[in-house]
């Protein structure tokens, strides 16, 4: 067997699963759960039907590279919505459909690491844990960037020391942050880069919850968008990945895409011919008429916005509880331990969150995601009102 295979952690379910084991909870209350993040919205009729009226694609393989129409589509999107300069972003050359983030974010680090001992992947901390699984089975070591609210959820890039940008091979950024909703600045991207180019790494930024946004006329900067501001406008080093789960609610879909430097997609869509994950045909094209629509993105944005709004007051009540910059999470302080705090709302209220230590390392014994929890409001308004009257409800009776 792989021998790093046993290097991977459980995943923060599978420790959420441990810790409630032999839990009992209140049968008078249904469950609410706010501990997994899956996009709960209906899926866009629209996609639907066009996956239904394509059924007879499945008598075809795809290719790799999908579908010319699709590459276009998702070229249009990001040109449009990162103000990118027309033309520079090729469907040809710079953009690769992956089935979901996922996905392309673990074949992106397998193909790009080049395993040599001093190997590094650094990343966020907390963080989604593919990061992490990908850089160990890509032989690569994890550097994590500690991220809490002294910094505003942000790693402080110039606390980094100059060996491990050395080693350094890629770095992730995730913004809006999971599970801080945290986006960074067009100015400490423009900081990232420089790094980049002196260190000669790969910037992988995941930007998968870029359109679940509080206020229409200020959506989240994108990596690609500053190197367009800078007039990088071959992308070099840079690669982004963008998802439909939670910007059309099709998590089901399994698809997104990654852009940016078109020799590192080069090698990567070589590197994915053999790995072996081509989007069929019937999700391509329901893909495109998703990226083409906009509407039902703002009806999402609107429907995420509402469920703050009637969140948010009624938890301020018994706890400090920010509004997110973007993305669907509530990030919170609990007054006491996480844990304690999830199983006990489990066990007296049937509500799920997820302590913030599951998604997050303990370095030089800091665990920058201890006394928080991640709560996701992907159920609907009166669930999430529900749950956050019954949160109220267990603190004041504790
Ligand atoms: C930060 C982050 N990146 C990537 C993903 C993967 O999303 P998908 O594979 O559905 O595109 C998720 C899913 O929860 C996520 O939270």
């Amino acid at each position: 067997m792989n021998p790093n295979l046993s290097l991977l952690h459980p995943y923060p379910f599978e420790k959420l699963a441990k810790l409630k084991s032999g839990a009992e909870v209140p049968a008078n209350l249904s469950a609410i759960s706010l501990g997994i993040g899956e996009p709960k919205h209906p899926a866009p009729e629209f996609v639907k039907q066009v996956i239904a009226g394509n059924l007879d694609k499945l008598a075809n393989y795809p290719t790799t590279k999908g579908l010319d129409e699709l590459r276009e589509a998702i070229a249009d999107w990001a040109t449009r919505r990162f103000d990118l300069q027309p033309g520079t972003l090729t469907p040809a050359e710079h953009i690769v459909p992956v089935n979901g983030t996922r996905e392309g974010i673990f074949s992106l680090v397998q193909s790009v690491v080049e395993r040599t001992p001093s190997a590094k992947v650094v990343s966020p901390n907390p963080f989604y844990q593919i990061y992490e699984g990908a850089a160990i089975l890509a032989g690569a070591t994890p550097h994590y960037l500690p991220c809490d609210d002294s910094n505003g959820f942000i790693p402080d890039f110039d606390q980094v020391p100059e060996s491990v940008w050395d080693d350094c091979q890629i770095l992730f950024l995730c913004s809006p942050g999971n599970p801080s909703g945290a986006v960074v600045s067009r100015e400490t991207l423009t900081r990232v880069i420089e790094l980049a180019d002196r260190h000669d790494f790969i910037v992988a930024s995941d930007e998968c919850y870029s359109e679940l946004y509080p206020d229409e006329s200020n959506p989240p900067e994108g990596l690609l968008q500053t190197c367009a501001a800078i007039g990088r406008n071959d992308y070099a080093r840079c690669v982004v990945f963008h998802s439909l789960s939670k910007r059309s609610n099709l998590p089901g879909l399994r698809s997104g895409f990654v852009a940016g430097d078109a020799d590192i997609l080069r090698d990567y869509l070589r590197y994915r011919t053999y790995h072996g994950s081509a989007m069929p045909i019937q999700h391509q094209l329901a893909s495109i008429a998703a990226w083409r629509d906009e509407d039902h993105v703002r009806e999402n944005r609107a429907a995420y916005r509402a469920k703050f709004e009637a969140v948010v007051p009624i938890l301020r009540e018994v706890m400090e509880v920010d509004y997110p910059d973007a993305g669907f999470y509530l990030w919170p302080q609990t007054p006491f331990s996480d844990e304690t705090f999830a199983l006990e709302l489990s066990e007296r209220q049937n509500v799920n969150v997820l302590p913030g230590r599951y998604l997050s390392r303990t370095v030089d014994g800091y665990n920058p995601g201890e006394n928080r929890v991640r709560m996701a409001l992907v159920a609907p308004l009166e669930e999430c009102v529900e749950a956050a009257q019954r949160i109220v409800n267990y603190l004041k009776n504790r």
